[in-house]
């Protein structure tokens, strides 16, 4: 398990010598076992601040520390593992081999094969545990990049529009997986999304970028399962959206 401290973090790129800060000075505390979901408009930094977080980009400046609960101690190597848009599968993989790559180091080859199981389950996959990503659905394809992510068993989980992609009925079902996952497996999930109403129903806060700054830190004290219609989810929507649009 781990949190993430993210003190004074800025991210400036250069295209042809034109310096682009993507990211001014960010400081967000994440706790372990959270689900914090980031919103903003399109260029405000939050897959830039994704790909800092995982070590795919160079900190500009600034500190990203992870958090681990009393008793554990936070080791500089936690495991942080990151889904994208798009479900990015080995074509010339099965379902379960996907899911299993992974552990492909792991030795104990019974323990292996008992996780991939688990989640298969879980993620409503054993009957296309042996089809090629060429023959499942897309929303099936993102459900086993998900699987694959939890078989390696990350402390911290970072989204980035996972369910972009997807209709609006298959997304339904996958955010309402996703919080049953949360609730189980108790995982530090980082989500971006572009959409107000999903960000609200998943995340216990949302976080609102703009111009590569947070300019709003929202709680969401619901508890899960959320009912987009009551009056409760629909006031906090409806703040989110104010100060997204500046209104
Ligand atoms: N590799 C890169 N090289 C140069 N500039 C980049 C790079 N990646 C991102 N940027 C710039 O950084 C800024 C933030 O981009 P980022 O992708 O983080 O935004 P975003 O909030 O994820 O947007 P979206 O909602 O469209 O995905 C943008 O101005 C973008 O052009
Ligand atoms: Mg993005």
């Amino acid at each position: 398990m781990a949190g993430v401290n993210i003190e004074n973090l800025s991210k400036t790129y250069t295209i042809h010598d034109q310096e682009i800060k993507a990211l001014s000075n960010i400081n967000l505390t994440i706790k372990d076992g959270s689900f914090v979901t980031l919103v903003g408009k399109s260029g405000s930094g939050k897959t830039t601040l994704l790909r800092l977080l995982c070590g795919l980009e160079q900190i500009t400046k600034g500190h990203i520390s992870f958090l681990a609960p009393e008793k554990e101690r936070a080791t500089g190597k936690e495991r942080i593992s990151i889904v994208f848009q798009e479900p990015r599968l080995m074509p010339w993989l099965t379902v379960q081999e996907n899911m299993a790559l992974p552990l492909i180091k792991e030795k104990d080859r019974q323990q292996v094969s008992q996780t991939v199981a688990h989640f298969l389950d879980l993620l409503g996959l054993k009957k296309f545990k042996d089809a090629y990503p060429s023959q499942i659905s897309g929303g099936m394809a993102q459900r086993v990049a998900l699987g694959r992510t939890l078989c390696y068993d990350p402390d911290i989980i970072l989204m980035d529009e996972p369910l972009g992609a997807l209709d609006a009925f298959t997304r339904k079902n996958l955010q309402t997986e996703l919080i049953d996952i949360f609730l189980l497996e108790k995982k530090t999930i980082i989500f971006v999304t572009h959409d107000v109403d999903e960000a609200v129903f998943l995340g216990q806060r949302v976080v609102i970028f703009d111009g590569g700054s947070i300019i709003e830190d929202v709680p969401v004290p619901l508890d899960y399962p959320r009912d987009p219609l009551s009056q409760n989810f629909f006031q906090i929507r409806e703040q989110i959206l104010r100060t997204i649009t500046g209104k």
